[in-house]
């Protein structure tokens, strides 16, 4: 079985090496090429956190904590997914494509701390095994659901209005 904090991890790792293959990356189409799949795993990445792993950690985690977590996480994928649509609005290769990816990759390094230091170590603290297993299939059924983003909704969230209806 797997735990939903390592499925988490799994995708982090995978974020870090995505950006780190940009910069080898010579060209439009090789750009191209690992950019766009990247950009895709990063959304469904951040609608599967607010879909299943934040409303537990609301309700699990704790109590001092778990609401300001919440709110810095939906607030970096906002801002995570607003540099994307930016990266997207441009040229791939062109300086303000540039902008846009390093825009999403800064405000990604400085999230995955944030989330590898707080948010998990909470859950992990105050989730029981049973549960971070059970949310582990359902990531991996999220994922199986939505290949390539199909069926999501990629849209930025009110954290306040998330936390009040995740409570
Ligand atoms: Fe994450
Ligand atoms: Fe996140």
């Amino acid at each position: 079985m797997d735990d939903i904090t390592a499925l988490i991890l799994d995708d982090h790792h995978a974020f870090r090496r995505g950006f780190a293959r940009l910069d080898d990356a010579k060209g439009t189409e090789a750009l191209r090429a690992v950019w766009e799949p990247l950009a895709t795993y990063l959304e469904i990445h951040a609608e599967a956190e607010e879909a299943i792993l934040y409303p537990h950690l609301l309700k699990r985690g704790d109590p001092a904590n778990a609401e300001e977590e919440t709110e810095d996480a939906i607030r970096d994928h906002n801002k995570i997914r607003d540099a994307i649509v930016e990266a997207r609005r441009h040229p791939v290769g062109s300086d303000e494509w540039w902008a846009g990816v390093w825009q999403a990759r800064t405000e990604n390094s400085e999230h995955l701390a944030e989330e590898e230091d707080e948010a998990l170590p909470d859950f992990r603290k105050h989730a029981s095994m049973e549960l971070r297993a059970d949310l582990g299939a359902r990531w991996l059924r999220f994922y199986g659901e939505h290949p390539c983003a199909m069926g999501l909704r990629v849209r930025d969230k009110d954290p306040d209005k998330y936390i009040e209806e995740n409570q």
